[in-house]
């Protein structure tokens, strides 16, 4: 596996994998993978002629308040996992590289809306700082197919609304997420979490089938489900920061008659926020 940490050496190779018609499969991480960013890496090396991952912790998408400078960074052995899946290469850039004016006149892409619901209402900043370095590593690598994990859902539809709001020649493709046979999803933020609080955290998922099972029941009382669900994470020691039933690619509050629901979820529990989410097709 090649490894790069210059825009302009993985550029120059990049062009070398263009012209001999390869396509490019990118798979954009923060490292300290797991399962859930294997499947990326699988799922882009089926659809794909040359994989290329992105290690980079971007702290323009992180707010003051927040872990940048504790999230987990364990590069070789990110490393290894890349190339134990057959990863063609890995981009890993310094801060300095991805931001060489800085921080505070950096441009900046933002997807109004749909960006500042959810996870956007607690971390105002966020979408903005995960779409200007998504758009930036599109257009340094022009990939035909970028891959991005359900479990961000939200995240997932940010990016598909920039890439066709902004016209950028790339495919997106959502992975469904992995999860521990306790159902919790994966998650790097997971290392945070001691024992008792891992086992508490995948009442996170049971609550959002539970509250699937209800609306696959028909049940179209969404503030009622959604307050029901509320509880009980309050119950199991959470402290939740939403659960909304939504309209699936909107994101919008969900409405009688619609199909294609999402539940989204994010909830604290002790110093650490979990988020998860159950894509529902009703008949
Ligand atoms: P990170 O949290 O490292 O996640 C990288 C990718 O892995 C994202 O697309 C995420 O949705 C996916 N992923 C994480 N956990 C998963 C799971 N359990 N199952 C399936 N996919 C999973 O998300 C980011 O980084 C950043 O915001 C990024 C897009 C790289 C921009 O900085």
């Amino acid at each position: 596996m090649e490894r790069f940490e210059t825009r302009d050496a993985l550029q120059a190779h990049l062009h070398s994998i263009r012209v001999q018609g390869q396509s490019i499969g990118l798979v954009p991480t923060m490292g300290n993978l797991h399962e859930g960013h294997l499947a990326l890496v699988e799922a882009a090396r089926n659809d794909s002629d040359y994989v290329l991952a992105t290690i980079f912790v971007n702290p323009l998408q992180f707010g003051p308040a927040e872990d940048l400078d504790s999230y987990p960074r364990t590069l070789e052995e990110d490393c290894s996992q890349l190339e134990a899946h057959h990863c063609d290469a890995v981009f890993i850039p310094s801060a300095e590289e991805m931001y060489p004016g800085g921080l505070d006149n950096q441009a900046l892409v933002t997807v109004p809306g749909l960006s500042e619901r959810h996870c956007g209402a607690s971390r105002p900043l966020h979408f903005s700082g995960v779409c200007t370095v998504v758009c930036k590593l599109f257009n340094l690598t022009n990939p035909d197919i970028a891959f991005f994990g359900e479990k961000d859902y939200q995240q997932l539809q940010v990016i598909r609304k920039m890439t066709q709001d902004l016209c950028i020649p790339v495919s997106i493709t959502g992975v469904p997420t992995a999860r521990l046979p306790s159902g919790l999803a994966l998650s790097s933020r997971n290392n945070y979490l001691d024992p008792s609080q891992l086992e508490t955290a995948a009442i996170l998922q049971a609550t959002l089938k539970e509250a699937a099972g209800k609306l696959e029941q028909g049940n179209q009382e969404f503030k009622r489900i959604e307050d029901s669900a509320k509880t009980r994470l309050t119950e199991s020691c959470f402290q939740p920061d939403y659960f909304s039933i939504c309209h699936a690619s909107t994101l919008e509050p969900a409405t009688t008659g619609d199909k294609s629901l999402v539940i989204l979820a994010a909830a604290w529990l002790g110093q650490t926020r979990l988020i998860d989410n159950i894509i529902i097709t009703l008949r």
